[in-house]
């Protein structure tokens, strides 16, 4: 198998993460930085933009998230919930995955053929940038899952770190230790899946 099938084939969705890395954060900021960077988009129009945080920001995004939820969750499952954000706010970071929605309607104008099309592009490319992004720190032993907080702490997230209004959330990809292994993972038949004509 090729190095990169490997690759793709270990990075799994690890949800026990902790604070024991041993990678230096550096390397994992360069990691995410080159992932996304090296990543395609439509046009080449690399309307990805991504905010990394660790130490207190991390916890304190994770902060904004539980309390955000505190007022939505019944009063009954809200222990569940709270377990839930702890288990990521033990992690090591978290990266905010944006779209630049200014870059988007730019592109809407100038190719008015394609107008339609740009908002579903620059998701596929958010897509390919949070896969490359969850590979590459797997490749470097570091263990993520992908959340989907967004739109509920929008509006605060871009208050506390001072995000560009222009700048849509897409995802959360927290990260951490690898705290125990992911769970087993089931596959569908390839029969009703793929399709080869010669
Ligand atoms: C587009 C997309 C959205 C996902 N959203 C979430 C999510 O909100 N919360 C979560 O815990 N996992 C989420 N996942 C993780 C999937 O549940 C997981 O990738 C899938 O079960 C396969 O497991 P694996 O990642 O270990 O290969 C998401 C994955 C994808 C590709």
């Amino acid at each position: 198998m090729s190095n990169f099938l490997n690759s793709i084939k270990a990075r799994r969705t690890i949800y026990a993460i902790g604070k024991n890395v041993s990678v230096d954060q550096a390397i994992i900021e360069e990691t995410i930085r080159e992932a996304v960077k090296q990543s395609p988009s439509s046009f080449n129009s690399q309307t990805s933009r991504v905010v990394t945080l660790f130490g207190e920001s991390h916890t304190n995004f994770w902060n904004i998230v539980r309390e955000t939820l505190r007022k939505i969750v019944p009063a009954e499952a809200f222990e569940g919930t709270n377990a839930k954000i702890d288990s990521f706010s033990a992690g090591f970071g978290t990266a905010l995955f944006y779209e630049d929605q200014d870059v988007v309607k730019a592109l809407q104008e100038q190719f008015a053929l394609y107008a339609d099309n740009f908002p579903v592009w620059s998701e596929h490319s958010t897509a390919i940038a949070q896969f490359a992004t969850w590979t590459a720190l797997s490749e470097i032993g570091i263990g993520a899952s992908l959340q989907h907080y967004n739109p509920i702490v929008d509006a605060e997230v871009a208050e506390t770190f001072g995000i560009p209004s222009n700048w849509k959330l897409r995802a959360q990809l927290v990260f951490g230790s690898i705290e125990a292994p992911a769970g087993e993972k089931t596959y569908m038949d390839d029969a009703a899946r793929f399709k080869t004509f010669n």
